[in-house]
């Protein structure tokens, strides 16, 4: 349907790997309604552009996908969630639709900005599975990733490192694997059930953007985040298990992206960042826990060369 099978289009290091068809609209779509779609004739035209001249080599990326494809595992029964007390609001009424249409990824923090205290921790608690409750009803499992949490600038909170386990079950594990000079210790205004921990106090920032590629925005944020999976765990679940690991921190991100909107500030991704430095400075030695994703939320700078137009805006004048 999309013409990404289209030899010669695409660089052989560069395969595009769909992982998922969405139907967008009222109710299922009928079978009939779908084999139309698909019978439709359809034209593709250009050439995709390689990521980088540099890097020729991605043949690890194939061999991955190619191992981790879903028939090789069994699947495993929806979670259920936990009891645990209905997310506050802080009296935000805003429309979900509208965050997710001005979502973008900060290029660049101020080095400034902070965050209150209670907003944080809003955040923090959105990121836990509640019964019915999107995005996390709509995982299929219980928590495999816990978050450890770069603090640079939020009020009343002391920088340095802190842990939030998502994953209630593995905080005895976690902690055996983690630095046994690691605090533990309860965060002032964190309700019981969220399970956020301080660990180390200090300025957190270097670290931050040393583990993240150098990048400036892990540090200039008010909170960076590392995301650890529950890694051999998952694994002994068979092969797809590892792809799952990378949609929950997906996930994960996905939820700070709107939850920063909602707040006024604004998240990006970290893909580029050094997992053995960071297993080094937590204090992991075997593969029990794995770094797959980081994260950054602050006060953006705006980028003044890139503008924002509603959707489909270039052709205002020939829609009727
Ligand atoms: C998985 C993932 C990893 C990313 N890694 C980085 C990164 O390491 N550094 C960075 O500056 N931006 C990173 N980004 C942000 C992307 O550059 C950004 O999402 C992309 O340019 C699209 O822009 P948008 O998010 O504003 O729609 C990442 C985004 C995602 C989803």
């Amino acid at each position: 349907m999309l013409g990404i099978d289209r030899e010669g289009d695409f660089d052989p290091h560069e395969l595009e790997a769909p992982d998922l068809a969405v139907w967008v609209g009222r109710g299922r779509p009928s079978d009939a309604a779908l084999e139309v779609l698909l019978a439709r004739p359809r034209t593709h035209r250009g050439r995709a552009n390689l990521l980088s001249p540099d890097h020729m080599d991605w043949s690890g990326i194939a061999l991955v996908d190619e191992a981790c494809r879903r028939d090789s595992v069994r699947r495993r029964e929806p979670s259920q969630g936990t009891a645990i007390p209905p997310l506050g609001s802080q009296g935000r009424e805003q429309d979900a639709a509208a965050l997710i249409r001005q979502r973008r990824s900060a290029v660049a923090f101020d080095g400034q900005t902070s965050m209150p205290r209670e907003v944080w921790i809003e955040m923090l608690d959105a990121l836990l599975p509640r019964p019915g409750v999107p995005p996390f009803a709509a995982w299929p499992q219980a928590p495999r990733v816990n978050l450890i949490l770069f603090v640079h600038r939020v009020e009343q909170v002391t920088p340095g490192l802190y842990a939030l386990v998502r994953q209630t079950e593995s905080l005895d594990r976690l902690r055996q694997s983690l630095r046994a000079e690691f605090q533990w210790a309860p965060v002032d205004g964190a309700p019981g059930h969220l399970g956020l921990y301080r660990l180390v106090e200090g300025d957190a920032r270097n670290a931050a953007r040393a583990l993240s590629c150098h990048q400036d925005i892990a540090g200039d944020s008010c909170f960076a985040v590392a995301m650890l999976a529950d890694f051999d765990a998952a694994l002994t679940e068979g092969p797809l298990g590892y792809r799952a690991l990378f949609w929950e921190c997906g996930l994960i991100g996905q939820a700070l992206y709107l939850e920063a909107e909602a707040s006024g500030l604004r998240g990006t991704g970290i893909g580029c960042f050094f997992d053995d430095t960071v297993h080094e400075l937590l204090g992991i030695q075997d593969t029990r826990w794995q770094s797959l994703y980081h994260f950054t939320v602050g006060g953006p700078v705006e980028d003044a060369r890139l503008r924002t137009e509603s959707a489909y805006a270039h052709l205002a004048g020939r829609l009727a």
